[in-house]
């Protein structure tokens, strides 16, 4: 079977791009509540409050730049043209502007907006407030294109297609705690693609993986690229 890979990431490959992490010490989780802004509750609660914690993140992704990493990644893509699909947890878009193409972003993207009244999506203006009103039908009841805890990630039918076909499983710079996306390794596992993770240090999910990668993703994923590219 031809090689396919399929490459899952997390907060750890835009962390050396200037972008915290959300679980390591001092992360987003320690600096404000996942409740109040990371949950459908957590808008209808307070959306000014939410709008706040997304603009900040959209400025912040907006001005950093990919980094070795997202660029390894992008050359890997280019090289094994259409058997390496990238599936992300992140929403800072670093991985397209590196030059990935196939990228299934399953929490959505900041520098998206969508309407909770028409479901219509549009670039996000650097600000989004709850005075902003959706350009397809004005009602001003738009929200971040994120993927909030209890809603449903994006492109997991095509995430579980990719699975099926994958001879590889590479899972760089997420803790792995967060379902959907940290069952992807028993799922390719138990179809017999080979599972690789890379990660800063070993983490929860270390022992279900069968290669362990231990260094910033800036090195370690370049390194690995060079080596799939050199076989
Ligand atoms: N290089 C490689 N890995 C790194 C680096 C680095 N420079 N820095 C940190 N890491 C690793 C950490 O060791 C940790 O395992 O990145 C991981 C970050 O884990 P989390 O902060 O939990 O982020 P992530 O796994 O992406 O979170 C998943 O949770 O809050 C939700 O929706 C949010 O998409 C996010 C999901």
């Amino acid at each position: 079977m031809p090689e396919s890979i399929v490459i899952l990431t997390g907060a750890g490959v835009s962390a050396e791009s200037g972008l915290g992490t959300f679980r390591d010490t001092g992360g987003i989780w320690d600096q404000y509540s996942l409740e109040d802004v990371a949950t459908p509750e957590g808008f209808a609660r307070n959306p000014a409050l939410v709008h706040d914690f997304y603009n900040a993140r959209r400025e912040h992704a907006a001005q950093a730049r990919p980094n070795a990493a997202h660029e390894a990644l992008a050359r890997l893509e280019r090289h094994l043209r259409g058997r390496v699909t990238l599936v992300t947890q992140n929403i800072d878009g670093l991985h397209e502007r590196a030059g990935s193409r196939q990228v299934y972003p399953m929490h959505g993207r900041v520098d998206q907006a969508v309407c909770a009244a028409c479901a219509h999506r549009w670039p996000a203006p650097s600000k989004l407030s709850t005075q902003t009103a959706c350009p397809a039908c004005g009602q001003n009841t738009c929200r971040p294109d994120v993927v909030w805890f209890g809603e449903m990630p994006y492109y997991l039918d095509e995430i579980e297609q990719a699975l099926q076909r994958a001879t590889q499983l590479v899972v760089i710079g997420t803790s792995g705690t967060v379902y959907p996306a940290a069952g992807f390794v028993e799922v390719a596992s138990h179809l017999g693609a080979h599972t690789v993770e890379i990660n800063l240090a070993r983490s929860e999910a270390s022992d279900a993986f069968n290669r362990v990668i231990e260094g910033p993703a800036s090195e370690a994923v370049p390194a690995w690229v060079e080596e799939v590219l050199g076989k």
